[in-house]
């Protein structure tokens, strides 16, 4: 059984961004600028917002961290985001999600310029995935096929099977794992919280993504013996005995399906740390496209 230690790719990808961003200073041009909104005082969207703003600091970027208070109108966001798609020193921003009721996210992630969409959630960048032309991938499947990639894991022929339909990460996974290419050219199945007999199909697979956010919800008994699983489950789970009242659990019986599996991602230091590493480099994309 092999670890895919998200932790240590995704430093070794920060690491190959600083060097980008070091040739770029010494050429004298600008390095590349993130811009993160945040709506209100969720404190795991602000704990995320705050590891994407380190994250910047640490490969040389420049980054803006917007917070806008939690009664924040959909007209004031939209004014807002107008602003960062003017501003030319913006490279890429994102909107954290989810947003307050009162505001629309569809309309939110609309009024993004697709080529500051970082987060590739723009429908003109999911058409663009789903159709094979190059754009921003969504971090966290981005992610997820960078550690597949980086263990030679193969995806040819096999049966991936994704759990949660989720716009950020379930949905463009399926498609994802369904493109020509490698890491790609599974078969999937896309199962969410109306498949039946979830097992059944779980045990078929030779590749299990989980993006439920139901903490141990995959079990040793629903997955066959060598198969590759990868956790993007990140629940905060209240534990008294922890500093900070809560422990981060993912979606899978950890202790029991790393016996079965061949690769597996851990939680936390699986996926998590992958998804701010992609981050940075469609900023680092969407800098060397406004160049050019
Ligand atoms: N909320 C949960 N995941 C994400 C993400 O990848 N990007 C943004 N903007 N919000 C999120």
């Amino acid at each position: 059984m092999t670890i895919l230690d998200g932790k240590k790719v995704s430093n070794d990808i920060k690491d190959e961004i600083a060097a980008e961003v070091s040739k770029m200073k010494a050429n004298g041009e600008k390095v590349p600028h993130l811009a993160a909104v945040i709506v209100g005082d969720d404190g795991a969207s602000l704990t995320y917002v705050g590891s994407k703003v380190r994250a910047c600091e640490r490969v040389g970027f420049e980054s803006t961290m917007v917070r806008l208070p939690n009664t924040t109108s959909e007209v004031e966001l939209l004014d807002k985001i107008e602003e960062l798609n003017t501003n030319d020193d913006i490279d890429g921003f994102i909107i954290q999600l989810p947003l307050p009721d009162q505001i629309d996210t569809q309309k939110v992630l609309m009024a993004v310029d697709p080529s500051k969409d970082v987060d590739g959630f723009h429908p003109e960048n999911f058409g663009k995935m789903a159709l094979d032309m190059t754009t921003f991938i969504p971090a966290t499947p981005f992610g997820i096929l960078e550690l597949l990639e980086r263990y030679k894991v193969d995806t040819k022929g096999k049966h991936t099977v994704v759990i949660g339909r989720s716009h950020i990460v379930g949905r463009p996974m399926s498609i994802l794992m369904s493109r020509k290419g490698w890491p790609g050219n599974s078969t999937v199945t896309l199962t969410h919280s109306n498949t039946k007999n979830i097992a059944q199909i779980t045990t078929q697979a030779d590749i299990v993504i989980s993006a439920l956010g139901v903490p141990n919800f995959l079990k040793a008994e629903m997955v066959r013996d060598d198969a590759v699983i990868i956790d993007v489950g990140i629940t905060r789970v209240v534990d008294k005995s922890h500093p900070k009242g809560y422990v981060i659990t993912g979606d899978v019986d950890f202790e029991n399906v790393s016996k079965k599996a061949s690769f597996i991602t851990p939680v936390p230091g699986g996926v998590g740390p992958m998804t701010i590493a992609m981050l940075l480099k469609n900023t680092l994309l969407a800098r060397e496209q406004r160049r050019n």
